[in-house]
């Protein structure tokens, strides 16, 4: 059972939906999930979960104002508590996928892009390792123009069902990896075992 954490900020509920279905699938295959919604009181220690999924509307290329407050708010806790150090250590077995819904009006998926990126520096800050980076798109709510006019035309309705429907799919494969890489890390365990294993064999026949 894998420790999960869905953390992220919604104004209009596109990216709740995608956060929600994260959730719903994490459950589903029979995991922890703590889900929360960041708010101006969000403290939430990153570090207490394996497995992070943080997500965000995209507003002006960016993560919502509410998902940098708690990350600027975050950092000042990690570095003056000495967890942020140079270089940025891997800690192992701590993974995080970023994800955000957006609209992408007038350049697509360059909009989105940052957002992710900006969560993803954060995250590796703190000495994740990031698997992926999602962006889904998401009706412009309360812009009927933002919501047809733009590069990808009629938005309306989105996420759909196709689109949550991916984003189970996509849980599911980082769940898998995850249970290949510890599948992989026993394989190699046991190798490393024969191993030693035949070398004392040989060394007793030596001697
Ligand atoms: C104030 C505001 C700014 C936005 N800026 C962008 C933007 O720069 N690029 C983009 O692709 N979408 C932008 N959007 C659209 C939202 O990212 C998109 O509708 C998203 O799915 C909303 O998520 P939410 O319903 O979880 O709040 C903006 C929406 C609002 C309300």
């Amino acid at each position: 059972m894998i420790k999960s954490l869905v953390l992220y900020s919604s104004i209009t509920g596109n990216t709740e939906k995608v956060a929600k279905r994260m959730a719903d699938v994490l459950r589903t295959e029979g995991h922890d999930v703590a889900f929360v919604k960041v708010d101006e009181k969000t403290n939430v220690d990153l570090l207490a979960y394996d497995l992070v999924f943080l997500g965000s509307a995209v507003h002006q290329w960016l993560p919502t104002k509410m998902l940098m407050n708690y990350v600027k708010h975050m950092l000042k806790r990690y570095f003056s508590s000495g967890v942020i150090a140079p270089s940025s250590p891997i800690r192992p077995c701590k993974y995080a996928v970023c994800f955000c819904t957006y609209s992408g009006p007038h350049t697509g998926i360059s909009e989105a892009i940052p957002a992710t990126k900006w969560m993803k520096a954060f995250l590796e800050h703190v000495g994740f390792t990031v698997l992926e980076e999602w962006h889904t798109i998401g009706e412009f709510r309360n812009s009927e123009e933002n919501s047809t006019k733009g590069r990808f035309g009629n938005i309306k309705g989105r996420p759909d069902e196709h689109d949550l429907a991916e984003i189970e799919d996509r849980v599911i494969g980082i769940l898998n990896a995850l249970k290949l890489c510890k599948n992989e890390t026993s394989t190699r365990d046991d190798a490393l075992k024969d191993i030693t294993k035949t070398d004392s064999l040989e060394e007793e026949q030596r001697s």
